[in-house]
C-alpha cells in the first residue's frame, strides 16, 4: 500500500507549486521581423537618413482621412485638430483631401502661424487663451494679414473673459467671432446652461463688437465610462441635453433663425463616430485618429489604421549584460527570455512604444535614456548596428514635435519632408 510521509507531501507540494511558476514563465516574443517595417527600414537608409525620425506613411494616412470622411453623416462638417497634427505641409495635405477650411488652434505661436499662411482658414480655438496671448496675436500679425483674425473664432468660458475680450476687440478696432465653451459633463470648465450663460450671450447680442459664432462641447470622457447599466448611454444622452439648452438660450438670445448658421462645435478622435446626424453638431473635430498613435487604440477607432512610427538607428546589438548585476544575467535570461538580448538606440525616452523587431521591450532596472536607450529582446532579435527600430507615438501632439522633419513614406520611399510646428504651449 502506498504510504505518504510528511516530506513526501512537503516536496510534492513545493514541486507543483515550483511547476505553476515556471508555467508563468514569459514566453518568447521575438520572432521575424514585419516586411513592412523592413521596407520602411530600406526607404530610410535610401533616402540617407540614420537620426530619430518620425515617419507618416502617406497611403496610411489618406486611407484614415477617407474613413473618417467616410463616417460623417450627411451635412457634418469637419475640423482638423492642429496641435495633434502638427505640420503646416501635413495639415494643408488634410485640407486638400478631406476638402476642409476649418481648423481648431490650441496656442498663440499655432494660431499666428496659421493665419499667415492659411490666411482663408476658419480657425476655432481649442482652449480658451488669456487675453495677453490674443493681444500678442493681434500684434504679431502683419498688417497685410490682418483680415485673417477675421477668421478666429475666440473661445470664451467665463463672464470674465468674454468682458477681457470685448475689451480687446475694441482696442484692436475689429469685431470678435465668440465661441462658447460649455461644459457637457468633462467638468474642464466652460459655461453650463444657466443664468450665467443667458447673461454672456445677451451680452454678446447686444455687442457692437462681439458676435456670436457658436458653441464648443468636447467629451472625450464618454467612451472611458463603464456600459454596465446604460451608464455611458445616459451620460452621452446627457451631454446632448446640455447642448441642446445651451442652443435653446442662443435662440432666445439671438433669435431662432440664427441656430442653424452658428458653429456647433462636438466631439474628438475617440468620439467623432457618436454624431449620426447634425441635431446637436453640426461639425466633429479630430486629429489622433488620423495619424492614429498607440492612446487611440479604441473599439470606435479600429477602422482607423497606425499611420506614424519612430524610426530610430540602433547604435550597439549585444547580449544583455546588466551592470553591477552580471551575476543575475543568467537567471534573468531563464526566467524570461525576452532579456536575451540588448540593443541600444539612437536617442530614446519617448511617449512611444517599441513594435519592430517584434519582443523589444524598455529595461525597468536599467532605465530610461534620451541618448542611448536600452531596449530588450529575445533570441531570435534580428538587427545589427545602423537598423532600424521602430516604435509607435502613444500620442502626436508633443511627440511629433520631437524629430524635426516628418519624413513621408509612400510605394516603398520616403517621398517628400513636412516641417513641424516649433515646440510651444
Ligand atoms: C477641444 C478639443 N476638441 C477636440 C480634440 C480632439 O483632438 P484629437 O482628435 O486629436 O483627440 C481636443 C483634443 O485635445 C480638444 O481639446
Amino acid at each position: 500500500m502506498l504510504k505518504l510521509s510528511r516530506r513526501h507531501m512537503i516536496a510534492g507540494g513545493a514541486g507543483l507549486a515550483g511547476l505553476a511558476v515556471l508555467a508563468n514563465r514569459p514566453s518568447d516574443k521575438s520572432g521575424p521581423r514585419d516586411p513592412y517595417f523592413v521596407s520602411l527600414q530600406k526607404a530610410l537608409t535610401d533616402a540617407g537618413i540614420a537620426t530619430p525620425t518620425l515617419v507618416i506613411d502617406r497611403a496610411r494616412l489618406n486611407a484614415n482621412i477617407d474613413t473618417l470622411m467616410g463616417h460623417l453623416p450627411p451635412g457634418m462638417g469637419y475640423r482638423i485638430v492642429a496641435k495633434s497634427l502638427p505640420s503646416l505641409d501635413l495639415i494643408a495635405h488634410i485640407r486638400d483631401r478631406a476638402g476642409t477650411d476649418r481648423l481648431m488652434t490650441f496656442n498663440q505661436p499655432m494660431l499666428n502661424t496659421l493665419s499667415a499662411h492659411m490666411p482663408d482658414a476658419s480657425q476655432l480655438v481649442g482652449k480658451p487663451l488669456p487675453v495677453v496671448a490674443a493681444k500678442t496675436y493681434f500684434r504679431l500679425l502683419s498688417p497685410q494679414n490682418v483680415a485673417a483674425s477675421d477668421q478666429v473664432q475666440w473661445l470664451i468660458d467665463t463672464p470674465t473673459r468674454l468682458a477681457q475680450y470685448a475689451d480687446l476687440s475694441k482696442a484692436v478696432g475689429r469685431p470678435f467671432q465668440v465661441n462658447i465653451e460649455i461644459d457637457v459633463g468633462l467638468h474642464r470648465g466652460g459655461f453650463v446652461p444657466g443664468p450665467d450663460l443667458a447673461a454672456a450671450l445677451r451680452t454678446i447680442a447686444d455687442s457692437r463688437h462681439l458676435k456670436l459664432a457658436g458653441f464648443m462641447g468636447y467629451e472625450p470622457h464618454l467612451p472611458s465610462l463603464p456600459t454596465a447599466f446604460g451608464w455611458r448611454a445616459a451620460a452621452k444622452q446627457k451631454a446632448w441635453e446640455i447642448y441642446r439648452q445651451c442652443l435653446r438660450l442662443a435662440a432666445d438670445a439671438e433669435g431662432v433663425e440664427r441656430v442653424p448658421g452658428l458653429t456647433r462645435n462636438a466631439a474628438g478622435s475617440p468620439t467623432y463616430r457618436y454624431y449620426q446626424d447634425t441635431e446637436i453638431a453640426n461639425e466633429i473635430a479630430a486629429g489622433s485618429c488620423l495619424v492614429k498613435p498607440a492612446h487611440f487604440d479604441t473599439e470606435l477607432l479600429e477602422p482607423h489604421v497606425p499611420a506614424s512610427f519612430i524610426a530610430t538607428p540602433v547604435i550597439k546589438a549585444s547580449p544583455t549584460q546588466m551592470p553591477g548585476l552580471e551575476f543575475l544575467d543568467g537567471i534573468k535570461r531563464f526566467w524570461d527570455p525576452n532579456t536575451q538580448r540588448t540593443v541600444f538606440i539612437y536617442g530614446g525616452h519617448w511617449l512611444a512604444d517599441p513594435v519592430d523587431p517584434p519582443g523589444l521591450a524598455y529595461n525597468p532596472t536599467f532605465g530610461r535614456s534620451s541618448n542611448q536607450e536600452m531596449l530588450n529582446g529575445g533570441a531570435q532579435l534580428d538587427i545589427a548596428p545602423d537598423g532600424f527600430v521602430f516604435l509607435r507615438p502613444q500620442q502626436s501632439e508633443a511627440v511629433f514635435l520631437q524629430f524635426g522633419d516628418i519624413a513621408v513614406f509612400d510605394d516603398g520611399a520616403i517621398v517628400d519632408r513636412w516641417p513641424v510646428f516649433e515646440a510651444s504651449a
